[in-house]
């Protein structure tokens, strides 16, 4: 049976293996898909020993995405232009490392939750890891424009320009960053933290949406901020099980229905 593994530290939480292992399920297909923590520091040591002996695949969470860029022989345009690779799989012999998650982001808010970006207003909260890996695929959707906004405003001017070229983005403070946004997407690690984000008034534009690339409870300060000041919400679940998708799909060559996946998810 193929081997898969999902690396991170914390890794209990993951739902990942429930995931895949819904999507083996309804695709026929025979894997074995287990957690695996690893010490900070020990990443290289661990991911080698796992595929050395034979390992196919893995997924890799925080805080290791960026040592599983280094640790990939070869890496897809759009893992280079994250700088950080959160799925590896065993090619021939070499293992290709790919960034899965600003599809899967653009993915869940375009089929899932239907929406149509060409020419609005985005809102990109933060600047840090989880950021920079939606920047290129959000930009890949022609808006009218990208403000990315941190509290250390230097990231947020970095990460800017480090995209100039592939669309119309801009750095600011989160103090100002302007408003009217059609969608506001938090990558800050604030709610985790207990540090709820304060929008000023005007930061939603009618009929806008608030995405948290985190799931329950984590999600839910942000969110529920957004609907008091009149916006649609939603959790980072279905980004979850749709980098997932992504994942399997370069795994196995199928592409996994994710409307279930999710849904078993949310009620959870
Ligand atoms: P990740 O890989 O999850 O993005 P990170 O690189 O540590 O983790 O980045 C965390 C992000 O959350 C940063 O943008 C950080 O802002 P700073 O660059 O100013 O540190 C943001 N963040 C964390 N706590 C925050 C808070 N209480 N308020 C606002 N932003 C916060």
């Amino acid at each position: 049976m193929d081997r898969y593994v999902v690396i991170g530290n914390p890794i209990a939480h993951s739902r990942s293996p429930e995931i895949h292992a819904r999507f083996a399920r309804e695709t026929g297909e025979s894997i074995s898909y287990e957690r695996m923590r690893v010490d900070p520091g020990d990443f290289a040591r661990a991911a080698g020993a796992f595929f050395a002996g034979g390992g196919r695949g893995a997924n890799v969470t925080l805080p290791f995405k960026v040592d599983a860029f280094a640790f990939a022989q070869e890496r897809t345009a759009r893992a280079r232009e994250a700088g950080a690779v959160n799925t590896l799989a065993q090619r021939d012999g070499t293992v290709l490392g790919d960034n899965t998650d600003g599809a899967g982001l653009v993915r869940d808010l375009t089929a899932n939750l239907g929406l149509a970006l060409a020419g609005r207003r985005i809102l990109l909260l933060g600047a840090g890891g989880a950021a920079r890996g939606v920047v290129g695929p959000l930009l890949a959707l022609a808006p009218a424009a990208l403000v990315v906004a941190n509290r250390t405003p230097g990231r947020a001017l970095a990460l800017a320009k480090a995209f100039a070229a592939a669309g119309p983005v801009e750095g600011a403070a989160l103090d100002a960053m302007g408003g009217g946004y059609d969608l506001v997407v938090n990558a800050t690690s604030s709610s985790t933290r207990g540090e709820p984000l304060a929008l000023p008034p005007g930061t939603f534009a009618p009929g806008a949406l608030a995405y948290d690339m985190a799931y329950g409870a984590a999600a839910m300060p942000f969110l529920e901020a957004a609907r008091r000041a009149g916006a649609r919400a939603s959790d980072g679940v279905g980004m979850l099980v749709e980098q997932a998708a992504e994942s399997f799909f370069l795994w196995r060559g199928k592409r996994p229905d994710t409307a279930g996946a999710i849904a078993a998810l949310r009620v959870s």
